[in-house]
């Protein structure tokens, strides 16, 4: 099945892991978005190779974006650049992918860390959406906008994690305590919540999404999910979204996880 993505799309931390792999979906999909705008911190460096590979595939589609979440020029750089290229100025989906983890005991985990992975994981998303906002809103309200919120009209889809669930914290928390990750999801969550209620009105539908536990850098390789099935997975629950999910935090299967 064709998950459907008409409008444009961009994706942060794309030059590795579920990012690149939601890049490389997107453009190998028989029904691609009409452009996908592939952010990372340094899309001329040494780990963007695969990357630019493929946007040198697919020149038509595929813009090379540099984007570091903790920077905010560089996200106002990347907004005006998007806004030039576009030609109605929409930006009809804004994945937040990109995030850090640093992992440790509360023992290994001091104010360093924590503002860290604070700055990355949940600054940096709100940082990103203020910035593309404009954008986002230009593509909700453009004439023949459908009524239903969807990834095809507005969309902002915060990639989230289930270390981040309060209520399901005690089954993995003495295997992985990960005390700024956690904390800087859960943040994002309530991020998330708040830029659904807040953008509803302008027709964005923003929620969080958990892409699974994923073979990447992050996810190491013990995880059981290949990026393949994680992205595959999640483009199907980003392409059924509707008004029901505004605010919602889903698995890649699109089962709710609680907060
Ligand atoms: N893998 C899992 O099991 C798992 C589980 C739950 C949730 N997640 C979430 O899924 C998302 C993707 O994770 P992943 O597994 O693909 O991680 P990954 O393999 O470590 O890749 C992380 C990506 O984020 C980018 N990034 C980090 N800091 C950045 C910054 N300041 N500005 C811009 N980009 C930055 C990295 O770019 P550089 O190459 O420049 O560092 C890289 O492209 C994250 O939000 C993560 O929390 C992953």
């Amino acid at each position: 099945m064709c998950a459907r993505l008409s409008g444009s799309v961009l994706v942060t931390g794309s030059n590795r892991g579920i990012g690149l792999e939601l890049v490389r979906q997107l453009c190998e999909s028989p029904c691609p978005p009409t452009h996908i705008f592939a952010a990372c911190r340094d899309p001329d460096g040494p780990n963007a190779k695969v990357l630019r590979d493929l946007a040198l595939k697919h020149p038509q589609l595929v813009t090379t974006l540099c984007l570091d979440t903790t920077n905010q020029g560089t996200i106002a750089e990347a907004a005006r650049l998007v806004g030039d290229q576009l030609k109605d100025g929409s930006l009809n989906l804004l994945i937040n992918n990109a995030a850090i983890n640093i992992p440790g005991s509360l023992a290994d985990t001091g104010e360093k860390e924590m503002m860290e992975v604070f700055l990355t994981n949940t600054v940096g998303p709100m940082l990103v959406t203020k910035e593309f906002l404009p954008h986002l809103r230009t593509a909700a309200s453009r004439p023949g906008a459908q009524s239903e919120m969807s990834c095809r009209r507005a969309a902002v889809v915060n990639v989230s994690t289930l270390f981040s669930s309060i209520q399901r914290c005690h089954e993995t928390f003495l295997r992985a305590p990960m005390y700024p990750y956690r904390v800087s999801k859960a943040a994002l969550n309530m991020l998330t919540r708040c830029l659904s209620e807040d953008l509803r009105a302008d027709g964005i539908l923003v929620m969080a999404l958990h892409p699974g536990w994923v073979q990447t850098d992050m996810g190491g390789p013990q995880a059981p999910l290949s990026t393949e099935d994680s992205v595959k997975g999640m483009l199907n629950v980003i392409s059924s979204l509707s008004d029901q999910h505004v605010g919602a935090l889903l698995d890649w299967e699109g089962k709710s996880i609680p907060w």
